[in-house]
């Protein structure tokens, strides 16, 4: 593995290289934002269609409000309340944020992510890294370095910070007319976010939306390279795994029956991680079911990508 210190990271990304950063959420694939060069090895390195805009790491509220020319209330008491941690905050552009990060949209992606060594970095370099998740579009984000090593090989440098601690991607919220709307589901609920919005005295209604970036929101996404189902108990034949192994394996020969553990945080922790294992592991399906303990406002962040994820879902919802 290209593994790099922080020094030369800086180094890397300031000449317009890519280098892979940790973050609590899942690996980003970082440019230097103020590096076309930088920034154009992203899309070309993972594959991305430039139409799918990026989200901007920077080191704190000041530096946020750097790139943003309407950084409103609403922005600042979320941003103190939830940074460093898994929030992106919308907000309007100004002119220093390149074209290219936006996709030409008028508003930028911030967000200030909470792992010790990326934080350090992101203070050594002016404006701040602009990174998607490292891995090529529209597969299983990495949570370890490991996995970006097996997405790029060692064409990417990579910065070891261990395996991510939450496990999916940061919760996308915008403000829009007044209200918050939440385009990605993530550790921060809705409910969370009002809450904090009250306890600032600030009564903002705070919703999930459709994202105005339809490509973020892509039917599939998230996608291992073995087929995902959600089956479901009410589903009449899928009542009894048996029975659904006994159906698959006319078509598969190694199905692997993934429960998802009870607590939403370990099973967002371990979601990318265990796509990736029953690949490696010579299963040639998953199998999860969708059981009724599994909803809630804590599940939304995993239930989207698992969605995104399937090939097909055989429960009734
Ligand atoms: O946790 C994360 O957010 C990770 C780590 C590396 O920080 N990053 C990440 O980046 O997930 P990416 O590019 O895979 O997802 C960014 C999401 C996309 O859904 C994109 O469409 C949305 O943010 N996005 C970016 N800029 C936007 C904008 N101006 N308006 C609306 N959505 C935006
Ligand atoms: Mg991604």
């Amino acid at each position: 593995m290209n593994i790099v210190d922080l020094d030369k990271a800086r180094d890397l990304l300031l000449s317009g290289e890519v280098v892979a950063i940790p973050t609590e959420t899942v690996y980003g694939l970082g440019g230097w934002i103020n590096s076309d060069e930088g920034l154009r090895k992203i899309f070309s390195t993972k594959e991305r269609p430039f139409f799918d805009p990026l989200i901007v790491h920077i080191d704190g509220i000041e530096s946020a409000k750097k790139l943003s020319s309407d950084w409103t209330q609403i922005h600042d008491v979320l941003a103190k309340a939830c940074w460093p941690g898994p929030l992106t905050l919308i907000a309007k552009k100004n002119d220093s944020v390149s074209p290219l990060i936006t996709s030409g949209l008028d508003s930028v992606g911030l967000r200030c992510p909470r792992h010790e060594k990326t934080l350090e970095l992101l203070k050594s370099i002016p404006g701040g890294v602009a990174a998607p998740s490292a891995n090529k579009f529209g597969k299983t984000s990495p949570t370890q370095s490991q996995h970006v090593y097996q997405e790029f090989g060692d064409a990417v440098a990579i910065i070891e910070g261990g395996a991510s601690d939450i496990g999916i991607e940061s919760t996308v919220a915008g403000v829009v007319n007044g209200r918050v709307e939440i385009f990605r589901p993530g550790f921060y609920t809705a409910q969370k976010l009002k809450e904090i919005l009250k306890e600032a005295g600030l009564n903002v209604e705070v919703v999930y939306a459709e994202s105005p970036v339809a490509p973020g929101q892509l039917k599939h996404h998230y996608m291992p390279k073995i087929p995902l189902v959600i089956t479901g108990p009410e589903f009449s034949w899928a009542k009894n795994q048996t029975e659904i192994e006994k159906e698959l394996h006319k078509t598969f020969k190694k199905p692997a029956i993934w429960l998802l553990p009870e607590n939403p945080s370990i099973a967002s922790r371990e979601l990318y991680q265990k796509m990736r294992e029953f690949d490696e592991q010579g299963f040639d399906i998953i199998l999860t079911p969708f059981l009724p303990n599994h909803s809630g406002e804590e599940w939304l962040g995993i239930w989207n990508r698992l969605e995104k994820a399937k090939t097909l879902s055989l429960a009734r919802k």
